[in-house]
């Protein structure tokens, strides 16, 4: 079985501590990983802040690393790929999608090392300061803790270390415990890329324990976190004055409106966004509100649509839908359809469990107060409910603590700007469903969803301290 250590101070470390990473179909280990305890992590943050004192990377020189990095992990693409299917069970063309797009997120983030620049204070606008200039200037953070999802373990990895590497701070990399293998690919690609020792440090292990820990470590500025509303929660607390970017997920909505022209595509492309990644994406299309003149149609269409999904193997080319990430969130999915169903909504389709699978599963007389509407879901099931006025829908979509991004299909500019306006989300996609997104959007929630925004140029700014300079001439 493959091993993966740890890379720490830019060496790999093996450690006494093993744990097996498991094949999500058979549950089955097929790799193992070195798991950090305290002294690795101590040795991680020691090395990121030594790195930091002492080593100042030019903005050119971090943009060629990053491009380097990018152009390394394209070159491996389909090994990173092949080990991301495993790992996460992620069909394998999304699995190589998955790399195309954090191939660009690092290109974004190098980009960015050459903008980042400050501004000029008008200072002389104020009577007394004829003899002064100001100007601001944006200054790394120090040392950022970047702690990844199962869900996209690259591109939301490349998220975090690429923008941080951009402002000239140095990372610790803490991936999540079921999908630790492609973070040790990703690492490589920066050391091969000349990224200086210190600069980014691996450690795997138990969640909770290395994240209670590196919270305790005044030397960690920043920390930016994808996964739980609760772990972000904590961690938010932790952090007291330190900064925080939290990316908690979302029930995410989507509203079809009846001037739309052509029903069947859209209910097929909500359904192909609910399902993509076995569900588990934080802006999955998981509540769609569509217009009662329509309702019917978009049903039908929807229904047919999930007939055509395959689930299989991850690494087979013909899998369009993968296994969940464990086979207790299969469970959990299953409990919370079953308990929908019993409280009078209605399956159109899917609804079955095998092991990790879970179909694709669509589902109708769902009630606002029901899990699978109410909570985020993470699972290939979504929820249509029909509506009469668009103030109703805007309503509902509201209706919840979460606000990552929306939808919104509609031929009307009025309803397409009310909607705009007045939807509680971090983004509104017009035209489009809540799950699209180009890695340089900001990218970010209201509410449970969090706090702050990604996508490098966006990143960059939270990860950065605008700082003032003041000379006086006088
Ligand atoms: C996420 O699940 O938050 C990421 C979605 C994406 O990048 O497409």
């Amino acid at each position: 079985m493959k091993l993966y250590e740890l890379f720490i101070n830019g060496k790999k470390i093996t450690t006494a501590s093993k744990e097996a990473v498991s094949d999500k179909v058979t549950g089955e280990p097929f790799a193992q990983i070195c798991t950090a305890g305290e002294k690795e992590v101590t040795m991680a943050v020691d090395a990121a802040q030594t790195a930091f004192e002492n080593i100042t990377l030019a903005p050119y020189k971090r943009y060629e690393i990053l491009m380097q990095a990018a152009n390394n992990m394209m070159a491996r693409q389909q090994e990173f790929a092949e080990t991301l299917a495993m790992e996460a069970g992620k069909a394998i063309n999304d699995a190589m999608g998955e790399i195309a797009r954090s191939y660009q997120t690092l290109i974004l983030s190098a980009e960015e090392a050459k903008r980042r620049t400050g501004e000029m204070v008008p200072i002389q606008g104020a009577p007394g300061c004829e003899k002064r200039m100001a100007y601001t200037k944006r200054m790394p953070l120090g040392v950022v803790a970047a702690i990844t999802p199962f869900n996209f373990p690259v591109n939301l990895a490349c998220h975090k270390i690429g923008p941080a590497l951009a402002a000239g701070n140095t990372v610790v990399y803490k991936p999540a415990s079921a999908t630790p293998l492609t973070a040790s690919l990703l690492c490589d690609a920066f050391a091969d890329a000349g990224l200086p020792a210190g600069f980014l440090n691996l450690i795997m292990g138990k969640g909770s324990f290395i994240g209670d820990l590196l919270a305790k470590d005044s030397r960690i500025k920043m920390f930016s976190f994808t996964g739980s509303v609760p772990v972000g929660k904590a961690l938010q607390q932790a952090a007291g004055f330190r900064r925080v970017a939290l990316e908690l997920g979302s029930n995410s909505a989507n509203i079809v409106h009846e001037d739309v022209e052509d029903v069947a595509k859209i209910a097929k492309l909500c359904a192909k966004y609910a399902f993509v990644n076995a569900g588990q994406v934080c802006i999955s299309c998981q509540r769609v509100y569509v217009h009662k003149n329509i309702y019917k149609q978009f049903c039908e269409a929807a229904v047919e649509f999930a007939k055509t999904l395959h689930l299989g193997k991850p690494l087979d080319k013909a899998t369009d839908i993968g296994p969940m990430i464990a086979e207790k969130e299969a469970i959990r999915i299953e409990e919370w359809v079953k308990e929908a169903a019993e409280a009078g909504a209605e399956v159109l389709i899917g609804g079955n469990r095998s092991g990790s699978f879970f179909e694709p599963t669509i589902l109708v007389n769902t009630k606002p107060d029901m899990k699978v509407i109410s909570k985020e879901t993470f699972a290939p099931v979504f929820s249509i409910m029909p509506y009469d006025d668009i103030a109703e829908a805007i309503a509902a979509v509201n209706n919840s603590n979460y606000g990552l991004q929306a939808g919104v299909f509609t031929k009307s500019l009025p309803i397409a700007h009310i909607c705009a306006e007045k939807i509680e989300a971090g983004g509104v996609i017009i035209n489009d469903g809540s799950t699209f997104r180009m890695d340089n959007m900001p990218y970010g929630g209201v509410k449970d969803s969090g706090i702050g925004r990604e996508g490098p140029e966006y990143a960059v700014r939270e990860l950065t301290e605008e700082k003032l300079i003041v000379f006086n001439f006088g």
